[in-house]
């Protein structure tokens, strides 16, 4: 088994945006498309002075992708041009499938200790699916299974563990997202299929992904290399949400929130916006 070893960490950057919302993003949809299929991973907090009065994202059109939100504390409550509204609270999860348009409101709201915690992943979708009718998926805490083991704490959002099966299912990607929680001096392990891209978001504690290997701190993103298998031992504990998924190698053109394959289809989306056809 070939174990997965680093290959670059990230420290999130502060970006702004939607109406002055603070963010820490630390991957942002690129040509290079080196996540590939993930365009995106933001971490919203408002717990810390830093991040100033709580605001959202007013109403703005998505094409082409998936938004995935996950919260730990507070709640984001959401409507949509279709006529959904909801509310996604802490441990819940919401996927969207954004596919040919889709135009929506995202407002974090603190709980009543003032916390919001959450992260948005963008996962892209394949040419063949860019303009698919929208879709949500959306689970309740109390559904997602939790996998314990000895030091090991899983909440498993998509994909599989020996027999266990997260929730969201029938994404292109074929993705794993779950959120870890290893105790003091506990190693997990888990298989990947050896072309995936895979990547760690460590936002409590430190960990390593090799015996003796480097210790990543809190908050980083790391990207892991091609390989069979991820090991992650921690001596302190960690808290860290753990994302695969199959690369599909086509050329992005990403322009805000939209990203499709080719400038053409970019022009298409402004069009449709400015038209009033974006949504059907
Ligand atoms: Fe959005």
């Amino acid at each position: 088994m070939t174990i997965r070893i680093i290959r670059q960490i990230i420290e999130p950057k502060i970006v702004i945006e939607g109406a002055g919302v603070r963010l820490r993003r630390s991957i942002s949809p690129h040509r290079t498309n080196i996540f590939d299929p993930f365009l995106l991973f933001d971490h919203f907090i408002f717990d810390y002075p830093i991040e100033g009065p709580i605001s959202g994202f007013p109403m703005h059109p998505h094409r082409g992708i998936e938004t995935v939100t996950y919260m730990l504390a507070g709640s984001t409550h959401h409507r949509d041009s279709l006529g959904n509204s909801g509310t996604i609270g802490p441990g819940d999860i919401q996927w969207m499938t954004s596919g040919r348009g889709i135009l929506h409101e995202e407002m974090p709201r603190q709980d009543k200790d003032g916390r919001v915690n959450g992260f948005q992943l963008w996962v892209n979708l394949p040419k063949s699916r860019k303009m698919v009718q929208p879709q949500y998926q959306e689970v309740n805490s109390q559904s997602i299974p939790q996998i314990n083991h000895i030091g090991s704490h899983i909440k498993l959002i998509a994909g599989k563990i020996d027999s266990t099966e997260g929730p969201i299912t029938g994404i292109s990607a074929n993705p794993l997202y779950i959120d870890l929680s290893l105790d003091s001096h506990s190693i997990f392990t888990q298989n990947t299929a050896n072309e995936h891209t895979v990547f760690a978001y460590i936002f409590e504690g430190r960990c390593s992904f090799s015996k003796d290997g480097k210790i990543v701190q809190a908050t980083k993103l790391v990207q892991l290399d091609k390989g069979e298998q991820v090991k992650i031992y921690s001596d302190t504990g960690v808290r860290l949400i753990l994302v695969s998924g199959t690369p599909f190698d086509e050329p992005i053109a990403p322009y805000g929130p939209f990203v499709m394959n080719t400038q053409e289809e970019i022009k298409q989306a402004l069009k449709d916006l400015r038209e009033g056809t974006f949504v059907k």
